[in-house]
């Protein structure tokens, strides 16, 4: 049977599932109740090159619109999603299981980078450049790029796909978006307000959407007329993608996994640093690349500093995502709920203790206990090195700066990573360039919850891409220097005379 609270959103939120498409059934499924919920129909290649083309046929025009006219259409579909910030936020609940206020924090992201590029799109600046010859100018400008390809993962199924969208629709480009088959229903509702936003500018075709598994990321890896993919998920599939888009010299934006450390400093304010752990590893179920994965905690603090996190960690409420007071929702899939079983295990034939949790609740939905590891030396716990999308956070007791950076920049993955301590010196040396090597470096603020104003991205493994804020649309537009002669003279650079 369907669960009708879905339904009722998307039909509240003027969206039908696309019909006309001929692909597999995507089915939307409740994570907290097992209950299927809607489902709706992928794309076959028919109807993913119709897509295709249709963008490229908008491009033709959207790319000579006036970038701020360009930002007429992101304001009216930010004007939408606050409008429908509750709806949204809810159905985001319910695909992805993450609780009611981070559902609606996921649409808040969406309009606070619409707004973001709605001012963009009156910059988008170059630069002019103080040329070697005489009379001449030296400048570069930025011109869109084309089709952006948009893939995007379960676990922020809506805003990720705005902080590419909302860019790349004010730099010039057109997005063609492929969400999770996961959450289907949070982009068709998606879908439908920027139907609705760009149907109001004259706009069809701006933004599509091409719904479907992994053979749909490959066309799109493979598709030349898609100068850019920007790809978010895991580093597996994440490297298939950088190859296939890099063997036809497209550009990649990866925004791929995280093993996210929090360093806790002696002289550090614990009960901040307990606070910031507990959203960080707990938040959205553990399923956030930038989620706390291991804390370096310096020895002599460590048993009061787990005593805070059991302390806090008892008082997290488990259960429907959409009830008031929970704190963590479900695990998306029965397989995530396999993966978190498996790394406890793995964890314990490690040598490490757990102190909080473990165990899968035994009850309809996919819920598991928000897990403690107390782990032996790091060079001797594997399962530490790899990211498992599961609330498992893993203990270790360093001896000083240094070790705990040694630690934390250790492990292949380098999206996100935090310092508590009251010492300025320690919190220079972690920003320093011989401090973290992680794209996201924060002092007494914990791993997760980034704002849009800045670039959001990670190094080594996590990918090295940058989205959202700061100059991440430079990614999304081609640059041109251009040299203007408006002498009678034509002087060679680098002095040659020729003839
Ligand atoms: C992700 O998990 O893919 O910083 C993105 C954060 C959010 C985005 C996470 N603003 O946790």
């Amino acid at each position: 049977m369907h669960e009708p609270r879905a339904k009722a959103i998307l039909e509240r939120m003027g969206a039908t599932p696309q019909s006309g498409a001929g692909g597999e059934e995507l089915q939307s499924v409740n994570p907290a109740t097992g209950k299927a919920q809607g489902s709706i129909r992928a794309v076959d290649r028919a109807g993913y090159d119709a897509r295709v083309e249709a963008a490229l046929r908008r491009f033709d025009e959207w790319r000579m619109r006036p970038a701020p006219k360009r930002g007429d259409v992101v304001r009216r579909l930010g004007e939408l999603l606050r409008r429908d910030k509750e709806p949204l936020g809810e159905l985001v609940s319910l695909e992805t299981g993450k609780i009611r206020a981070e559902g609606a924090g996921e649409v808040q992201e969406m309009i606070d980078i619409c707004d973001f590029a709605v001012g963009l799109s009156r910059q988008l600046h170059g630069l002019t450049i103080a040329s070697e010859r005489p009379r001449h100018r030296l400048m570069e400008q930025w011109h869109p790029l084309g089709a952006v390809g948009i893939v995007t993962a379960f676990n922020f199924p809506v805003a990720v796909w705005a902080w590419n969208a909302a860019l790349a629709a004010v730099c010039g480009d057109v997005c063609v978006w492929k969400p999770s088959p996961l959450t289907p229903l949070c982009s068709v509702a998606v879908q439908a307000l920027c139907e609705r936003a760009a149907a109001e500018h004259d706009a069809a075709g701006a933004f599509s959407l091409v719904p479907g598994g992994a053979d749909v990321g490959g066309w799109m890896a493979d598709d030349r007329r898609l100068p850019l993919v920007s790809f978010t998920g895991s580093i597996a599939v994440g490297r298939q993608v950088a190859m296939r888009v890099a063997s036809r010299l497209g550009r990649a934006i990866l925004e791929l996994g995280g093993n996210n450390a929090v360093i806790v400093l002696d002289d550090a304010d614990l009960e901040l640093a307990a606070r910031a752990i507990t959203f960080g590893a707990v938040g959205t179920a553990g399923q956030r690349c930038t989620t706390t994965r291991r804390l370096l905690v310096q020895r002599g603090i460590a048993g009061r500093l787990l005593d805070r996190l059991v302390a806090a960690y008892r008082t997290v409420a488990i259960g429907d995502p959409l009830d008031d007071g929970v704190l963590m929702g479900p695990l998306v899939t029965r397989s995530a709920v396999d993966r978190f079983s498996a790394a406890v295990a793995t964890a314990r034939a490690q040598g490490g203790e757990v102190r909080f949790g473990g165990r899968v609740l035994d009850r309809p939905g996919n819920f598991v206990e928000p897990t403690i590891v107390v782990a032996p030396r790091h060079e001797a716990f594997p399962i530490a090195w790899e990211e498992t999308f599961a609330p498992i956070l893993y203990v270790f007791e360093v001896a000083d700066l240094d070790e705990a950076l040694r630690t934390q920049n250790a492990v292949s993955q380098g999206l996100s990573s935090a310092i508590f301590t009251d010492s300025l010196r320690s919190a220079e040396r972690f920003l320093s360039a011989s401090g973290s090597d992680c794209g996201i470096a924060n002092v007494n603020a914990g791993t997760s919850g980034a704002e849009i104003g800045g670039a959001f991205g990670g190094e080594k493994d996590s990918g090295g891409g940058r989205e959202s804020g700061s100059d991440a649309w430079k990614a999304y537009m081609r640059r041109q220097t251009s040299t203007v002669n408006w002498g009678r003279d034509l002087p060679l650079a680098q002095g040659i005379q020729f003839g």
